[in-house]
């Protein structure tokens, strides 16, 4: 939910680097100085080359910053003190070269200083000529800089100024505004709330180079976290093995088996406030694992699996005042299935998904899905992107914790 004063004084650092589309950033200046924000506008030299400081000094009503050197002492003083002003950074259009430095560690210019300056969010809206974005370059350092915690604002398909049609523009103004209200309305929802989320597959070990396990990357667990961070809360990050980073500013444990999982997770309950299941524990593992690797014989090996601990299940019956979420992977009785489970693990909300819809689930960036409050009537099934689910799920346990603190007092 968006606040209509998202921006009302709110003190934003707005970067300019040197693509055709710097022209646009003005318009940007102007409406985001409509929601109420205070804005500075830093420039880099090729910036200046596309638009005028001058127009830039006359909207913001302060003068465009974009020369270090002029004075060393000014300079000293502007990054820091723009730093310190800054609530947020925009670097509306960013060209492959800026974000190429930034993720380089280069601080050459007032506007890369900055960056390395700032400790608050830094939201990048790339613009360039879709071959430069498709370039595996820049592709690599906008997971670098997403992996450090920077927002992008993914470009637009459309006309590109070099005449062709391509992935590059700009985001819509709209869009880029939008982005910055939501940052500003999710900052610290979650402060103090401790969340434990659990990731990935687990591996049960048949011999030393074999295992059972699944499809799952461990990208809902991680896209959970990611935005749990972002409003503040503290968060255990519990995954399997994954070949995802984990964001910044968790605190990341590692594990391998459901027993493995189970231990981690046991460990941490205590000082948690929530716990949110996504990891696909295995159900079964092998009773016995084999010191060496097993041989093959020509003839059939037969494994004798044992069912391995349920975690949530565990947790459904020490659960106290905590807040459980599940995920119910299903083929078929999608909600039926999922409704038994939220009864049995005794959880707060369970995301009923459909894992057998082509394009949807393991490894997906999107479920076929529907989040179950308990004692509500379950809402239909339908596609939402797994960062749609996540903010989903972060907004109904603030709410169940709002309750359950007006409840307490
Ligand atoms: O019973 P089922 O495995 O379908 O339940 C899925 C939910 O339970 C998920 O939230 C999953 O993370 C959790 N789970 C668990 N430990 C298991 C199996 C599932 O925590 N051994």
């Amino acid at each position: 939910m968006q606040d209509e004063r998202a921006l009302q004084s709110r003190r934003i650092v707005l970067g300019v680097s040197g693509g055709i589309a710097a022209y646009k950033a003005v318009e940007l200046l102007r409406l985001l100085q409509k929601e109420g924000a205070e804005v500075r506008v830093v420039m880099t030299k090729s910036a200046t080359k596309f638009v005028s400081p001058l127009t830039f000094s006359t909207l913001s009503h302060y003068p465009v910053l974009y020369q270090m050197f002029t004075s060393p002492q000014k300079y000293e003083i502007e990054h820091i003190s723009l730093a310190e002003f800054a609530e947020l950074l925009l670097i509306a259009p960013a060209t492959a070269n800026i974000i190429g430095k930034i993720a380089s560690g280069i601080a050459d210019d007032l506007l890369t200083t900055t960056v390395m300056s700032v400790s608050c969010p830094i939201v990048i809206a790339p613009a360039m000529h879709s071959q430069m974005w498709n370039s595996p370059i820049v592709q690599e350092n906008i997971k670098k800089l997403l992996n450090y915690g920077f927002h992008i604002i993914e470009p637009e398909e459309g006309e590109l100024a070099s005449g062709g049609v391509g992935k590059g523009r700009l985001a819509s103004l709209d869009v880029i505004v939008d982005y910055v209200k939501d940052i500003f309305c999710q900052k610290n929802t979650l402060k103090g709330v401790r969340i434990l989320i659990t990731a990935g597959p687990t591996r049960e070990y048949i011999d030393p180079v074999r295992f059972i396990s699944n499809p799952s990357t461990g990208l809902m667990g991680f896209t959970l976290a990611e935005e749990a961070l972002k409003r503040g809360a503290e968060v255990i990050l519990v995954s399997g093995p994954t070949y995802l980073s984990p964001p910044k500013g968790c605190e990341f444990v590692p594990v391998c088996s459901a027993e493995e999982m189970l231990t981690a997770v046991m460990k941490h309950f205590d000082r948690v406030d929530c716990v949110i299941a996504t990891a696909a524990v295995s159900d079964f593992a092998p009773e016995k694992k084999e010191g060496e690797k097993i041989k093959k014989s020509g003839k059939e090996l037969v494994l004798r699996l044992i069912p391995t601990p349920d975690i949530l299940e565990e947790l459904g019956r020490i659960k106290g005042e905590k807040i459980l979420v599940g995920f119910s992977a299903e083929t078929g009785n999608v909600i039926e299935n999922a409704l038994k489970k939220m009864e049995r693990k005794n959880l707060d909300l369970i995301v009923a998904n459909q894992v057998s819809r082509e394009g949807f689930g393991f490894g997906s960036g999107k479920l076929f899905a529907s989040l179950i409050r308990r004692g509500e009537t379950p809402p239909p099934l339908s596609s939402i992107s797994k960062q749609e689910l996540a903010k989903l799920i972060l907004e109904e346990i603030k709410k169940l914790l709002d309750r359950r603190e007006k409840g307490a007092n």
